[in-house]
C-alpha cells in the first residue's frame, strides 16, 4: 500500500501498443521526481519539515512539488507561468501551496527570465527558502531510477530505444543514464519543439504554438546533451496528429508532448524494427481537450507525415525534422554556465 497519493499518481504504466512500441504512461510525470528530490533534501538535512520550497513552473512540476510538500509537511511557493490552468490553480490553493502567477507574455524568454527574477526577489526577502531549481539541480534525476528499473525488468531483454520530450532534461536523461548503467543497449531520442534553444533550433518558430513542457529559450543545467543519440523537432500540427492518432488507434488519452514522442517513436521503430521503442507520455490529455482533441478532424494522417532528415541544424524545417545528434556536447547557445552540482545535489551515478 502507498503512504501518500503522490506515490500512486507518480507510478507509470507500461503499455505494449503493438509490434515493439511501448508507451511509458504517466498520469503526471514529475511527481516521482519531486518526491525523491524532497526526500533526499530531508535525508541530507538540507531542508527540514516546516521549511519552504520554492520554484518556477509552467504546470506539472508545480503540482508535483505541491504533492511532495504535502507528503512531507513542507511549505510550497510556486512562481507560475500563465500555462497554470484553473484546475491546477484551485488544487494548489486547497493543497496549501502558494502560487504567484506571472502576467501573460507571448515571449517565452521574457516569461522564463521574469519568473527567475521574481524568485531571486523572493529569496532576497526569505533567504531561508530552498530553491528547488528543477531545470538545473541533478537531484531531480533520482526519482527516475525506479522507473528505469521497471522498464528494464518488464520490457524484454533486447536493445531499447527511449523517446521523450526534453524540457528540463531530467526524465529522458535519467532514464537513459540508469538504463545504460544496467548495461542495457539504450538509444536515446529527444523530442523538441521548433524554436527551442536546447539543441540549437532557436532560429525557427512554430507559428501555431509551443508544446507545453518541452523546449526552452534559455540553457538548462539538467540537460546532458552527450546522452542523446537522435533528435526530432516536431511542430504543433504534427504533434496534434500524433496525440489524436494515439487516442484513436490505441485509446491512450495523453498530452501534446506524448503525441510528438509517439510520432517520433513510430518513425524510430520503422527504421530499427529489431529494437523495442519505449516512448514517454508525460501527462493525460485533459489539459488539451479544446486545443488538440476537439480539432481531431483537422489532424493529418500520421502515415502521410515523414521527417526531414538533416545533419545541419540550419536546414531544420517545419513540420517535422530529424537529426543524428551522436551524443555531442551542448551547442554554444545552450551551454549552461552554472554549477550542476549545487548544495543538496547528489552525483547521479
Ligand atoms: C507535458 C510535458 N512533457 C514533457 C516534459 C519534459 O520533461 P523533462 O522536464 O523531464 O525534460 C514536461 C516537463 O515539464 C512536460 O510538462
Amino acid at each position: 500500500m502507498d503512504d501518500h497519493i503522490c506515490e500512486a499518481i507518480g507510478r507509470p504504466d507500461l503499455v505494449n501498443l503493438d509490434g515493439g512500441l511501448v508507451c511509458l504512461r504517466f498520469e503526471t510525470m514529475k511527481a516521482l521526481s519531486a518526491l525523491a528530490a524532497v526526500r533526499h533534501l530531508l535525508d541530507t538535512g538540507t531542508v527540514r519539515p516546516g521549511d519552504t520550497l520554492i520554484d518556477s513552473s509552467s504546470g506539472i512540476y508545480a503540482y508535483a512539488l505541491a504533492l511532495a510538500c504535502h507528503r512531507f509537511g513542507l511549505r510550497c511557493h510556486i512562481v507560475g507561468s500563465t500555462t497554470v490552468d484553473h484546475t491546477l490553480r484551485v488544487q494548489l490553493e486547497v493543497l496549501g501551496a502558494r502560487l504567484e502567477q506571472m502576467e501573460p507574455s507571448s515571449d517565452l524568454k521574457l516569461d522564463q527570465s521574469r519568473r527567475v527574477r521574481r524568485i531571486r526577489e523572493i529569496l532576497r526577502d526569505h533567504p531561508d527558502y530552498h530553491w528547488m531549481r528543477q531545470y538545473h539541480d541533478r537531484v531531480h534525476y533520482l526519482g527516475y531510477r525506479t522507473v528505469a528499473d521497471t522498464v528494464a525488468e518488464r520490457v524484454g531483454g533486447g536493445p531499447l530505444t527511449v523517446v521523450g520530450g526534453v524540457g528540463s532534461g531530467a526524465s529522458t536523461g535519467a532514464l537513459a543514464r540508469y538504463l545504460r548503467e544496467r548495461s542495457r543497449d539504450t538509444v536515446l531520442v529527444g523530442v523538441q519543439p521548433f524554436g527551442s534553444v536546447t539543441f540549437g533550433c532557436e532560429h525557427l518558430t512554430d507559428p501555431e504554438i509551443i508544446i507545453a513542457g518541452i523546449g526552452s529559450s534559455i540553457p538548462f543545467g539538467n540537460v546532458d546533451h552527450a546522452l542523446y543519440d537522435t533528435l526530432h523537432w516536431v511542430g504543433f500540427r504534427a504533434a496534434l496528429a500524433g496525440s489524436v492518432d494515439l487516442l484513436r488507434r490505441h485509446a491512450v488519452f495523453a498530452g501534446l508532448s506524448a503525441g510528438a514522442a509517439y510520432l517520433a517513436a513510430r518513425w524510430e521503430l520503422r527504421r530499427a524494427p529489431e529494437r523495442t521503442v519505449v516512448f514517454v507520455a508525460a501527462d493525460t490529455g485533459h489539459r488539451y481537450v479544446d486545443s488538440v482533441f476537439a480539432r481531431h478532424r483537422e489532424a493529418p494522417d500520421i502515415d502521410s507525415l515523414a521527417p526531414r532528415e538533416t545533419a545541419d541544424p540550419s536546414r531544420l524545417a517545419l513540420p517535422w525534422s530529424r537529426m543524428d545528434w551522436g551524443r555531442a556536447p551542448a551547442p554554444e547557445s545552450a551551454r549552461w554556465p552554472g554549477d550542476t552540482t549545487p548544495s543538496g545535489t547528489v552525483p547521479v551515478a
